[in-house]
C-alpha cells in the first residue's frame, strides 16, 4: 500500500477507466450461444488496441486475457469454448495494465433471461460491493469493508467467501492488504490516503465449503460452490482519498 502522487493517480485513472469501458462493452456482447473464448479474444484484440496489455495473460501461468466466470464457478473461470446458455450468469474480470498502472474490475451479466434466484444473488452481489465500498475512506479499517459486505449478504441469506477477497493495486496487480469479504470493525489493516485497492466481494448461495481446481500450467486456481451452487461477484478498483473515495473504474 504505496500512496500514490498526482501524476501516478492520473495513470491510475486512465488504467481503470480503459478496464471499464471494455467490461462495459463484453457486457453488451453477452448473449445466448457466444463462448468465453470468443469474449477473450475480442478482450485481447481491444486492449492491444488501446495500447495496454491484459494483466491476466501469462500472470502465474494464466492462460486467457479475462476471467470468465459462468454459474457455480466463483472466480478466476478459463474463457473457453462453452457457449453462454440462456439462464445462465457469468462474471467477466478485466485487468488492463496502461503505462505500467493496473485497473480490475468485474461484474456478473445475465444471459437472456435468468431465475429469479439469479437475479436476486446478482443484485445482492453488486450491492455488498457498494456497501463495502462505502467505507473506503482514510483510517478506515479492512475490517469495516468485510463487516460491511457480509452484515448485507448475511441479512439477504448469503454467503461470502472468505479465502479470496480484494487486494492493494497500483503498479502491481496484487498488493497488500487483503480486503475480505468479512471481519470485524476496526480491525484488520487501516487504510491509507493516495493508496488504491479493489472491493470484490464474492456471494455465494450456500455455506458449502469452496472446491479448488488446478488451471492447466499455471499456478492459479480456479474456484467452485462445493454443491454447484450459484456464486456472484463484483469488483471496483477505489482511490483512499483525503476525504473519502473515488471509484476509479467506474464508467459515466
Ligand atoms: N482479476 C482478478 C482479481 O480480481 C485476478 C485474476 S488473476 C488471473 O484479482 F490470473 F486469474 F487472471
Ligand atoms: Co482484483
Ligand atoms: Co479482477
Amino acid at each position: 500500500m504505496t500512496p500514490l502522487v498526482a501524476s501516478e493517480i492520473k495513470q491510475m485513472e486512465k488504467a481503470c477507466q480503459l478496464a471499464g469501458q471494455l467490461l462495459k462493452y463484453l457486457g453488451s456482447l453477452v448473449r445466448p450461444g457466444v463462448t468465453t473464448e470468443e469474449l477473450d479474444k475480442i478482450a485481447y484484440d481491444w486492449i492491444l488496441s488501446h495500447e495496454a496489455k491484459p494483466a491476466p495473460l501469462g500472470y502465474h501461468g494464466f492462460p486467457k486475457s479475462i476471467c470468465t466466470s459462468v454459474n457455480e464457478v466463483i472466480c478466476h473461470g478459463v474463457p473457453g469454448s462453452q457457449r453462454l446458455e440462456v439462464g445462465d450468469i457469468v462474471n467477466i474480470d478485466v485487468t488492463c495494465i496502461k503505462d505500467g498502472f493496473y485497473g480490475d474490475t468485474s461484474s456478473t451479466y445475465f444471459v437472456g433471461e435468468v431465475s429469479d434466484q439469479a437475479k436476486k444473488i446478482t443484485q445482492c452481489a453488486e450491492e455488498c460491493m457498494y456497501q463495502g465500498i462505502d467505507e473506503v475512506k482514510p483510517f478506515a479499517t479492512t475490517g469495516d469493508i468485510g463487516y460491511a459486505v457480509n452484515q448485507l449478504a448475511r441479512k439477504r441469506g448469503y454467503f461470502t467467501v472468505r479465502d479470496i477477497g480484494g487486494h492493494g493495486i497500483g503498479k502491481v496487480f496484487h498488493d497488500e492488504p487483503f480486503v475480505p469479504s468479512y471481519g470485524k470493525k476496526g480491525r484488520g489493516i487501516r487504510l491509507k490516503p493516495w493508496c488504491c485497492i479493489t472491493v470484490e466481494p464474492m456471494i455465494n448461495q450456500t455455506s458449502a465449503p469452496i472446491r479448488e481446481f488446478a488451471i492447466p500450467h499455471s499456478t492459479i486456481k480456479y474456484y467452485q460452490t462445493g454443491d454447484k451452487s450459484l456464486s456472484a461477484q463484483f469488483e471496483h478498483t477505489v482511490l483512499i482519498t483525503d476525504k473519502g473515495h473515488e471509484i476509479l473504474t467506474l464508467i459515466d
